[in-house]
């Protein structure tokens, strides 16, 4: 097995050598755009990983794990369409860099270019990563169609909400592993396990993005901090702070999130406050751990050494810890 940062390091240099830019240059300049801002490269780190803990040269993943945070890109740069977002990875989104026809165009084009680079793989392996990339983005497409409606709606639940971000993200990152798995072709059993292990790190990593959302840095936090405030979405900290305020509170709350003010820093600041007060942002990170923890439940019924299993649970703690 290789390290964390090994397979970081592999990762970010397989990126930075990827080239996708030629003509028309209006297609595929956003592409190699997104592709070049980095991110944390979870997704694909983890597909690699995934190989190696099922006994397979990590190498023999690269394409998979391509397809995977391509894909993941491709989300991020329709997302910041839908949300409206001015920021990503620190620097100005697809759609405000070009315009929103470009992003959409663009975005497609990274759709097909994931399927293609499954293309290197034998028949059956071919077959199970594109049945299985084909279930999920059609599942990150239900959760975002969830998310959007849930901003003009004052009665979505906490069950509505976890399904949401189950499938918007948990998903995606239950998917990167059993991509690993696949390519190892383990067994099935194997692959299911790993498969949970990703979906519950999943909904505690879209946790702890919506609680960074409101409460991260805005020097390191690479997006607009309070976005999802501004665009009255319907998270967790959102739901809870209903649940646990005050009556005064809670009308204040609901009035806020029922608006679109110009001007948004002072509803931002109000809601963080309630946020905070309600005790809604405490449960935020006890969920957070909760998941984390149900994640590692998973990882204790896997028949793999411990050392391999030390690495998932670094892996676990750091993304719970994380800031950006
Ligand atoms: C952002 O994903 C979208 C979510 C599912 C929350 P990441 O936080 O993994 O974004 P990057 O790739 O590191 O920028
Ligand atoms: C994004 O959720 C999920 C997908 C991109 C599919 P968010 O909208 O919370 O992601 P960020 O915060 O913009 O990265
Ligand atoms: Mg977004
Ligand atoms: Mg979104
Ligand atoms: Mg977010």
């Amino acid at each position: 097995m290789h390290s964390i940062s090994e397979y970081q390091e592999v990762i970010s240099s397989h990126f930075n050598s990827l080239v996708v830019a030629k003509e028309p240059k209006n297609l595929y300049e956003p592409i190699q755009y997104i592709l070049s801002l980095g991110g944390k490269r979870m997704r694909p780190v983890l597909t690699l990983m995934t190989a190696e803990i099922f006994d397979c040269n990590y190498k023999k993943a690269l394409q998979a794990a391509t397809a995977v945070e391509v894909f993941h890109n491709f989300s991020l740069i329709h997302d910041d369409i839908m949300d409206d977002a001015p920021l990503r990875r620190g620097k100005v989104t697809v759609h405000e860099k070009w315009n929103i026809n470009t992003g959409i165009l663009s975005g497609d084009a990274m759709l097909i270019l994931a399927y293609q680079y499954f293309e290197d793989y034998e028949p059956s392996v071919f077959r199970d990563l594109a049945k299985l990339f084909s279930k999920t983005a059609l599942e990150v497409c239900e959760g975002q169609q969830y998310d959007v409606d849930f901003e003009t709606r004052d009665d979505v639940t906490i069950p509505e909400y976890l399904k949401m971000i189950e499938y918007k993200t948990a998903v995606l990152v239950g998917a990167a592993m059993k991509m690993g798995a696949i390519v190892a072709e383990t067994s099935k059993e194997n692959a299911d396990l790993i498969y949970d292990f990703g979906l519950n790190l999943g909904i505690a990593f879209q946790l702890q993005d919506d609680y960074l959302d409101a409460f991260g840095n805005p020097e390191t936090f690479g997006k607009q901090i309070g976005g999802d405030i501004i665009e009255n979405k319907k998270t967790y900290l959102y739901l809870k702070a209903l649940e646990f305020s005050s009556k005064d509170d809670k009308d204040q709350l609901l009035h806020l999130f029922s608006i679109q003010p110009k001007d948004n820093s002072d509803k931002i600041e109000t809601v963080k406050s309630i946020f905070n007060e309600s005790g809604a942002s405490k449960v935020t990170q006890e969920a957070i751990k909760e998941y984390t923890q149900k994640a590692f439940e998973t990882l204790q019924k896997m028949d793999i050494s411990e050392e391999k299993k030390q690495i998932l649970y670094v892996f676990g703690e750091k993304l719970m810890n994380r800031n950006v």
